[in-house]
């Protein structure tokens, strides 16, 4: 495994450990080389350190295992390149036909870019001039294989993605090329498939007849951190939204796949995106909110407002919560409002899927003076706090008939007590087993871009005149509330929004 960018964040917070776990649970196959590569100069010795370092602050399991680690460290080494000239790649290809000689790992080779995506290209076609990456021809077995893992963000508008795509198409089968969605590789994420399809009870209630709207959220308490420069030219829109969000909604909302292949699941989550409302024209006015934190509190902590973090530009426009509701025009949502939210210094970190349930009809109990019943729901919990709980009514113990609205709960962490793989170690794996059901098809990328693209360039012709418009610490401008926030308990029937 080639890592691109070694020296950076992402090798050392996720790589490095996931690699380690890997190794420590006996999945790694012993001849699984790790290469790293950079314009940083290094010895491989000060590489091995590097890693070590990073596992030892960023490893889910502590302290750092001796035995493993001198394992995975007699197999890593280190090539100090620029990404655009040859010399460095040369010199790459002749040490990682070395390894292929030593440890017969038969020519099979995965290259990570853990780099910024204007280096990408780059990277391909000089990989590609020195012999390290061939092209998989239609039809051609797959021996050895030559994978490419791509990380978000992946373009920045419709535009970009599709030059990226048709640049890497050009070296690459698309069968080669993982797209990274890191969310996708969570225990949580995963589960949603098996609630849907391994149990009978929500199939029958899982359409527009019996829910009355659909919620994804992804907040964070957390603000730009040192990320304010990336932060500030991407916006949460492009950052959170155009990829993790829309790869819940799509889990949630698509049809059962036929098989558990790659792309059979990736042709139903296409065929959601596909069927996505755009908003467009003045609906974008009408059903997205944008948002820019300002001064608030965290926590119980004071927290300074967007403008004023590093990095960050003081007169900014960028947003740092978006809020938006849309529908999917197909057989078995439409009508259904689908709300989309995203934000930063929002009052709790939770991801979450909220399934809201119709209201019963206003006889029986519903009818009962005094009686406060609330619609059924059931809410996936992605992070923290992972599980799935719903909520119904009970009668309170006593003489009368009293109700209440009650929490069937089931916690993953104490229903399972093992410690969950981290999201790259699932997916590290699946790279070199060639399982690219929880990688972003090109086709779903650029659906994803086309939705949110429209609203991208509404926003920019259009400067925000009330940023910032949400204090740090709450859930987002005041009047979105409503509708994004987690802690209000909306429903749509009451409001009679449907289908608009
Ligand atoms: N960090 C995360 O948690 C995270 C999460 C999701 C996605 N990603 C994505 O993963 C990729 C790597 O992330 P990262 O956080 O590791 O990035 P990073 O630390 O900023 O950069 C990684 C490495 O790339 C090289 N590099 C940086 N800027 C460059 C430039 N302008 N031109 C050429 N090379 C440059 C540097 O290595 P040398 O100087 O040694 O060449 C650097 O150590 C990015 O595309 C990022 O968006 C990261």
């Amino acid at each position: 495994m080639v890592i691109f960018g070694a020296s950076g964040d992402l090798t050392q917070r996720k790589l490095a450990p996931a690699l380690y776990n890997l190794e420590k649970e006996g999945l790694l196959p012993q001849c699984t080389t790790i290469a790293g590569y950079g314009r940083t100069a290094m010895t491989d010795e000060a590489f091995r350190e590097h890693l070590r370092e990073s596992i030892s602050s960023f490893s889910r399991t502590q302290p750092i295992d001796k035995t493993v680690w001198a394992s995975l460290a007699k197999r890593a080494f280190y090539q100090k390149g620029e990404y655009d000239q040859r010399a460095g790649f040369t010199r790459l290809h002749q040490r990682v036909q070395a390894v292929d000689k030593r440890l017969t790992t038969k020519g099979n080779r995965v290259f990570y870019m853990a780099v910024p995506p204007t280096v990408v290209t780059p990277i391909l076609s000089n990989l590609s001039a020195v012999g390290s990456l061939a092209r998989r021809q239609p039809g051609e077995e797959e021996r050895p294989y030559h994978r490419v893992v791509f990380e978000k963000p992946f373009g920045h508008d419709l535009e970009s993605a599709r030059e990226l795509n048709n640049d890497i198409d050009r070296l690459l089968a698309e069968t080669q090329i993982f797209r990274m969605d890191h969310y996708l590789g969570k225990e949580t994420v995963q589960n949603i498939s098996v609630l849907r399809f391994a149990n009978s009870v929500f199939e029958h209630v899982w359409h527009a007849q019996s829910v009355d709207y659909i919620r994804v959220t992804v907040a964070e308490t957390i603000g730009v951190e040192d990320r304010g420069g990336y932060f500030d030219s991407t916006g949460i829109l492009r950052d959170i939204l155009q990829n993790h969000v829309l790869q819940l909604l799509t889990l949630v909302t698509m049809e059962p796949p036929s098989s558990l292949a790659a792309d059979a699941i990736r042709d139903e989550k296409v065929k959601v995106l596909r069927c996505l409302r755009r908003p467009e024209g003045d609906a974008i006015g009408r059903s997205v909110v944008r948002g820019q934190y300002g001064r608030g509190a965290v926590n119980q902590k004071d927290v300074r407002p967007y403008r004023e973090e590093k990095g960050v530009d003081p007169q900014s426009s960028t947003e740092t919560f978006v809020g938006l509701r849309t529908y999917i025009d197909n057989w078995r949502w439409a009508g259904t409002p689908i709300y989309l939210c995203a934000g930063k210094r929002l009052a709790r970190s939770l991801t979450e899927v909220a399934i809201q349930f119709k209201d019963v009809p206003a006889i029986l109990f519903g009818a009962m003076k005094g009686v406060e019943l609330r619609p059924n729901r059931l809410k996936l919990r992605i992070q923290p706090d992972e599980g799935v709980s719903l909520r119904f009514a009970s009668k309170v113990p006593g003489l009368g008939m009293e109700l209440k609205m009650v929490e069937m709960d089931f916690p993953y962490g104490s229903a399972f007590p093992a410690a969950s793989p981290e999201a790259y170690e699932r997916l590290l794996l699946d790279v070199m087993a060639g399982n690219s059901a929880l990688f972003t098809r090109r086709d779903e990328v650029e659906l994803e871009w086309e939705f949110v693209t429209p609203i991208l360039e509404a926003w920019a012709k259009e400067k925000p005149p009330d940023f910032p418009n949400y204090a740090a610490g709450t859930w987002g401008p005041v009047p979105s509330q409503e509708f994004f926030s987690p802690e209000t308990d909306y429903t749509e029937a009451a409001k009679g929004t449907k289908g608009r």
